[in-house]
């Protein structure tokens, strides 16, 4: 496509159904915001569209384990992310929900253009159903063994373990995730995607010739489906929570949650244009965006969501046939965190809201190290470490240790005036600078342009090197002494590399390119990248304000704590659809030997001071006391154990959690679904009984 006229921006609409981590931000939500910044850096109009995914299955268990209707919970963490996306910097233009009245409306009249244009195939099919819920179990209501890589808890609509994407027939040995018992096939009525066939179509063969532009990781995915054909999707779903089918004879049945939630991304921007009075002025409206050929739609997402915006979502765009196709899908691999896969269920994740909270003004730092770590062609790994050496030795160590001498300097030897210069007398050679600026400007729009955003960022920061040597080589601090002339025309240069920093920043590190912007008392363009005439003679800038500090060695550790806390809690407790049926291999007698249990009294009980899931125990064993740190603080009150008889683990190597030294372990009975109970004798004996 020749260059486009506007661009519509998407960023995956998450599940709202718990808060934002760091794996969401560095594999969409950042990578998205940063190429928004960057187009409309360069003057291009562009429409940034994000909001809640508020329908699915994800939703329906999330509010039977917290006790709590589905409303609640979409409510509760719509109003969450949507605060920390915008703490964050991630600049929508529009943040929507799956629930609004307009999505509903745009949802149906979708389905029903299609069901008017005889594109589904109506099937009766046998489905699972879960007699003691009386409900059939779609999705991720069901969990079993994946058939292509034996991950024992696969879901019925994929396997997260091999990426695999399944039906609930599928799996092997399936189990009802709402009351884990074994499902029966139940007759139901069902809308298809005849997938398969659309596939031949020749207007699919043509959008397809698409992915070859596209990046490996998608291209692979995306062509290994296509190899192996596609088969036919339910469109509709035997649940009550969701957009009702709008047909006659669809009682009881909800829109598939992957056929509504991506027309989100249109209802969403149906939303903006009505909401915002500045587009009726421009007299623009959101069909430009999303019905004319010169614009560009843009999909940023995680690689779970390849399947859905490269091939099915353009599937149902193109049968309505009014609208674009994707013009890219970028999507990312996933990030990890100190080498484990971030998990919600098991808290391995860093919290955005707890981030933004503990480490307050810090945004940038961390935009900084997901887009240096990016996971954009594989997987790739999250650690504190690094995030502490990104911050100290590269943002405050270069760009900030340059940033800051030239405008303290300016203040100190000219009262904050921009120092009259002549280059050419004193020996410099501006030209050169310039260009070496305006190179790493192509070099920057030419990652940009194929999402290679921590190519882009590393070339950012050369030109902060840059800077930052050139003030340490001729170290104007001692030359004003000798040379006054030669020292203005240093200063003036390194303003002009500032103004030109400030710039370059802007897509990456938008809260501290802001306070730049401040400190040269003025805002440039794209187009402005390599001049050396930015800051005038006498222009005068700003105060000098601090962009980043040192993060000092015990705050890393705090967090490293806090993570381990996590393992231990989770090593207390079951695995998640781990299923019971499932044993161990077998142990000797001598294994079990090894194991010294015993009998202990509960003496005190308290929370221990933020870590959700841990109770600290004082445990008397009879020939002595113990603390032992224990991960059930979600299952029982401190004070419902005091007195409490309890079997402890005895020689289990003792470990510190948060500055606390638990020696030894309660053992805990509990399955997926329930709260956890402590296995303890059921008559009194006294503390330091062995158990065997
Ligand atoms: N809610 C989905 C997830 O979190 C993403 C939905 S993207 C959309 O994986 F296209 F459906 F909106
Ligand atoms: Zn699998």
């Amino acid at each position: 496509m020749s260059e486009p006229k506007r661009y519509l921006v998407t960023a995956a609409l998450p599940y709202a159904n718990g808060p934002v981590h760091i794996g969401h931000l560095a594999g969409c939500y950042l990578p998205a915001d940063i190429y928004v910044r960057y187009l409309k850096a360069r003057g291009k109009d562009v429409v940034f569209i994000c909001g809640s995914d508020e329908h699915g299955v994800p939703i329906t268990i999330k509010a039977k384990k917290e006790g709590i209707t589905p409303q609640q919970v979409v409510d509760k963490y719509n109003a969450m992310m949507r605060d920390s996306f915008k703490e964050f910097g991630i600049d929508f233009s529009y943040y929507g929900r799956t629930s609004s009245p307009t999505h509903h409306n745009t949802a149906q009249e979708f389905f029903r253009t299609l069901y008017d244009k005889g594109v589904f195939k109506e099937e009766v099919t046998k489905q699972y159903y879960d007699e003691e819920a009386k409900q059939f179990l779609a999705d991720r209501y069901i969990t079993g063994t994946c058939p292509r890589c034996g991950n024992p808890s696969a879901y019925g609509d994929q396997c997260e373990k091999c990426g695999t994407s399944l039906s609930p027939t599928d799996l092997i040995n399936p189990k009802s995730a709402l009351s884990g018992a074994i499902p029966v096939l139940k007759e139901t009525k069902n809308w298809f995607l005849p997938m398969g066939e659309l596939q031949q179509t020749e207007a699919f063969q043509e959008y397809i010739k698409r992915f070859d532009s596209w990046k490996s990781n998608i291209k692979g995915q995306c062509n290994s489906w296509l190899t192996e054909g596609l088969q036919s999707r339910a469109m509709t779903r035997d649940l009550d929570w969701g957009v009702p089918v709008p047909i006659e004879g669809a009682d009881g049945k909800v829109l598939y949650v992957w056929f509504d939630a991506p027309i989100g991304y249109i209802s969403a921007t149906k939303e903006y244009f009505e909401t915002n009075p500045k587009f009726e002025i421009r007299n623009s409206k959101w069909e430009d965006y999303w019905q004319d050929e010169d614009s560009a739609l843009l999909h940023f997402i995680g690689k779970d969501n390849i399947v859905f915006h490269a091939i099915i979502f353009p599937m149902m765009l193109m049968t309505h046939g009014k609208y674009i196709l994707p013009t890219n899908v970028p999507a990312n691999e996933f990030l990890n965190l100190e080498g484990d896969k971030i998990s919600t269920s098991r808290n391995w994740a860093v919290w955005l809201h707890e981030y933004l909270q503990e480490f307050s003004g810090k945004q940038d730092v961390l935009r900084y190290a997901l887009c240096a770590a990016a996971p954009e062609t594989k997987d790739n790994d999250f650690t504190w470490k690094d995030f502490q050496s990104r911050n100290n030795s590269e943002l405050v160590a270069i760009l900030g240790n340059f940033v800051n001498r030239t405008v303290v300097l300016t203040h100190k030897f000219y009262e904050g005036k921009v120092p009259a210069f002549d280059y050419k007398e004193e020996g410099f050679d501006e030209a050169m600078v310039a260009m070496h600026i305006f190179q790493s400007k192509e070099k920057i729009e030419k990652s940009m342009e194929q999402f290679r955003f921590r190519e882009a960022l590393f070339e950012v920061m050369e030109v902060a090197r840059l800077g930052n040597k050139f003030l340490a080589d001729n170290e104007p601090w001692k030359l004003i002494k000798t040379n006054e002339k030669k020292t203005a025309a240093i200063m003036n240069l390194a303003l002009q590399i500032c103004a030109n920093l400030s710039v370059l920043m802007k897509p990456f590190l938008p809260h501290s390119s802001q306070n730049l912007e401040k400190m040269m008392g003025k805002e440039f363009g794209w187009n402005d990248i390599g001049s050396m005439l930015l800051m005038q003679e006498s222009d005068t800038i700003g105060e000098a304000v601090l962009m980043y500090e040192k993060i000092e060695d015990e705050t890393i550790d705090a967090q490293l704590a806090k993570l381990a806390a996590s393992k231990v809690a989770n090593s207390q407790q079951p695995l998640a659809n781990n299923p019971l049926t499932e044993v161990k291999p077998d142990i000797t007698y001598d294994d079990f030997d090894k194991l010294d249990l015993r009998v202990g009294k509960v003496l005190e009980a308290e929370k221990v001071p933020k870590a959700d899931k841990l109770l600290k125990l004082i445990v008397d064993l009879g020939f002595e006391k113990r603390t032992i740190l224990s991960g059930i603080a979600e299952y029982y009150q401190p004070e419902e154990l005091v007195g409490k008889l309890v079997t402890v683990v005895a020689n289990l190597a003792p470990r510190k959690i948060r500055g606390i030294e638990s020696q030894g372990m309660l053992l805990m009975a509990g399955n997926d679904f329930g709260k956890l109970y402590s296995v303890g004798p059921d008559k009194d004996i006294e503390p330091g009984s062995v158990v065997k």
